[in-house]
């Protein structure tokens, strides 16, 4: 891995737009949900039927799609998940990608919530967890390209209180894809653990936390790898 400024490292495998359309060939899901699509790139590689959150699309792909549903919710995930529409279906995702608010009450919120309404075997992909350098995991989005914000803290959060989670950080550029497997719907350990985590980590930066010790916590899983050995086109 390059390393940018002192303790970063940067993921610097195959897109992650590569690693995700090899995980939807390898897990082919009977659902796939969506959180944050703006223009459809990622949710352009579903294979099936899906569902997709964004407060504001500006969709530029999904001019056709394989599977016989597709749902757009132009709304914040919060207020997807409280709709109830997941739960009238009498469906459960087997795969979803979490790409939407970069801030990590955010996303912790939408790590539960997606939990909590996964099928068996099913399987959550986070992006963005794994910034290079220090100002794009600023809270306030500055004038770097590419904004990953602080939701970095998902790894040692899941890491220390989910033990029982399969946890892997793949290398996928450009700033890495987190996999997570074993999923418990049945689980309220984050949920209990939420407020506390809100309050004690909101001002915690990435200076602050230790880069060094961020990315000693993981040994980086290989995209490259995992694509290699998923199913073909
Ligand atoms: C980085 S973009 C998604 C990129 C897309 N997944 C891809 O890889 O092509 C993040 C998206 O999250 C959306 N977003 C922001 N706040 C959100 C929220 N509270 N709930 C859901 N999506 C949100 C934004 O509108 C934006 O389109």
């Amino acid at each position: 891995m390059e390393g940018e400024e002192s303790g970063f490292q940067r993921a610097s495998g195959p897109s992650y737009f590569d690693l995700l359309s090899a995980l939807h060939r390898s897990l082919a899901p009977d659902l796939y949900l969506e959180i944050g699509s703006r223009t459809g790139n990622s949710l352009a590689l579903a294979r099936g039927d899906f569902i997709a959150v964004d407060p504001t699309f500006n969709l530029k792909r999904l001019l056709t799609f394989p599977g016989r549903q597709g749902h757009l919710f132009q709304m914040t995930s919060d207020e997807f998940f409280a709709s109830g529409f997941l739960e009238s279906t009498g469906r459960k995702p087997g795969f979803a990608f979490l790409d939407g608010m970069h801030l990590f009450e955010f996303l912790l919120r939408d790590f539960m919530n997606a939990e909590a309404r996964m099928g068996p075997g099913g399987v959550i992909a986070l992006h963005d967890c794994c910034p290079y350098d220090a100002a794009m995991a600023a809270r306030e989005r500055g004038r770097t390209r590419a904004w990953t914000g602080d939701v970095w803290k998902l790894v040692p959060i899941l890491q220390e209180l989910r033990p029982d989670l399969s946890i892997e950080v793949f290398d996928a550029a450009p700033t890495g894809l987190v996999v997570i497997r074993n999923l418990d719907p049945e689980s309220r350990i984050l949920a209990a653990a939420a407020p506390e985590l809100e309050a004690s980590l909101r001002d915690v930066t990435i200076e602050g936390y230790g880069p060094a010790r961020f990315y000693a916590s993981f040994a980086w899983a290989s995209a490259a790898e995992f694509i290699a050995g998923a199913p073909g086109e």
